[in-house]
């Protein structure tokens, strides 16, 4: 999607959802959700639509993890980096997983295939250590779940 299509998509929304503050965060859910990332070079066109300053926009888009800032891979594995997963082996998973997807923690792996990011307790912290592919909680990740998992990824 180009920038002015961007443009026209916040412009848009704000017209029917309102503007001020507290529709900020609805406002990045949305353009995460139609774009798959949220660009910095639509954060000064989300500024001028909210009426807020660029840094607010910033601030707020670089505060939350779950914002994305540049496109992500075909398929998401997030690991549990929270303390029940990570009791269970958690570093040793994800180091593991960096290894057998090819591409480290927080990255998208150069083919655009697969993106590996942390996530921190899926609610499941007694059967991990668990993540999510592309949005599905797997729990108990092991080397055999990591075979899977890169199986899924490479199709
Ligand atoms: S700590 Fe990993 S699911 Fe809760």
């Amino acid at each position: 999607m180009g920038l002015d299509e961007a443009k026209r998509l916040i412009n848009g929304w704000v017209r029917r959802e309102g503007s001020g503050r507290d529709r900020l965060l609805p406002l990045l859910h949305m353009v995460q959700d139609e774009i798959g990332y949220i660009d910095d070079t639509l954060v000064p066109a989300i500024a001028a639509a909210l009426n807020l300053s660029r840094a607010d926009v910033h601030g707020v888009l670089t505060f939350y993890h779950d914002y994305r800032r540049q496109p992500a891979g075909r398929h998401i594995v997030k690991l549990c980096r929270a303390e029940s997963c990570q009791a269970r082996g958690g570093a040793a998973v994800e180091a593991a997983a960096a290894e057998r997807l090819g591409v480290a923690m927080g990255e998208t792996r150069r083919d655009g295939q697969v993106t590996l990011e942390p996530v921190y307790c899926l609610g499941l912290c007694a059967i991990g250590p668990n993540a999510l592919i592309n949005g599905r909680p797997v729990a108990r990740i092991d080397s055999a779940a990591l075979d899977r998992i890169a199986a899924e990824v490479a199709a």
